[in-house]
């Protein structure tokens, strides 16, 4: 049985706004720390900075929009531990998109750099303060590997919705129903 109410213009673009920025920032990320030192290393990370602080203003937005709104509803009935786990995975990501962008700000500010959104400045360049820098890079660091089974495990979860479970759960956020 499918539940046939279509989500909310907001939930779907807001979903794959943040959704592909959030995978492209990722990606760019893993890439720009195995590039050797030089100015295309630097053009890169200043890119990834932007975008990752362009990204927090986006992501604060859904947040509220999805606080206002109300969790959304399964497409349809599967097991209570198949929607707990979902549910689970859902939270943690939306917390992913504020952890990532304000741990990178915190290492930024703390090693004196500021930070800004392609020129706009958001912090001033100041003193360094090394235990911010420490722990936003502890924490930027350490968020990889779990960001990576979390992703995985909700884009398998899409998948099987689609191939197995053959209901309208890609449809509903695809916007076609
Ligand atoms: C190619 C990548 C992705 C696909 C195919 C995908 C697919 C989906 C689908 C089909 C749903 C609806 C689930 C349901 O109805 O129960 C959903 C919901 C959700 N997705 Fe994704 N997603 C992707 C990437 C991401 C990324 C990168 C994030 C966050 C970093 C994310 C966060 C969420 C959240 C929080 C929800 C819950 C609904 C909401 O509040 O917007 N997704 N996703
Ligand atoms: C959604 C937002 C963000 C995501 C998903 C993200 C993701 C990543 C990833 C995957 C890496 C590579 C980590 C590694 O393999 O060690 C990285 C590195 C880095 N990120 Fe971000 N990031 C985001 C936002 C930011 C922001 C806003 C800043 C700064 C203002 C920032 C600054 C950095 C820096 C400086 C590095 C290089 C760290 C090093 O050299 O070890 N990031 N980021």
């Amino acid at each position: 049985m499918f539940y046939k109410k279509p989500l909310s213009l907001q939930t779907i673009v807001l979903h794959w706004t943040t959704g592909l920025m959030f995978i492209a920032i990722f990606i760019l990320g893993l890439y720009m720390v195995e590039l050797p030192k030089g100015p295309d290393k630097f053009e890169l990370i200043g890119l990834h900075k932007s975008l990752g602080a362009l990204i927090l203003i986006i992501a604060i937005t859904r947040i509220v929009w999805r606080i206002k709104e109300g969790a959304i509803k399964p497409a349809s009935i599967g097991s209570a531990w198949q929607n707990r786990l979902a549910n689970i995975i859902h939270g943690l990501l939306m917390l992913a998109t504020l952890t990532m962008p304000l741990s990178g700000i915190a290492m930024s500010v703390g090693g004196g750099r500021g930070a800004d959104i392609f020129g706009w400045q958001l912090i001033a360049k100041g003193d360094s303060i090394p235990w911010l820098q420490e722990l936003g890079s502890m924490v930027h660091g350490l968020s990889v590997n779990i960001i990576i089974a979390l992703l995985t495990l909700h884009i398998l979860g899409a998948i099987k919705h689609q191939i197995i479970d053959r209901d309208n759960t890609m449809a509903r956020m695809l916007g076609r129903i």
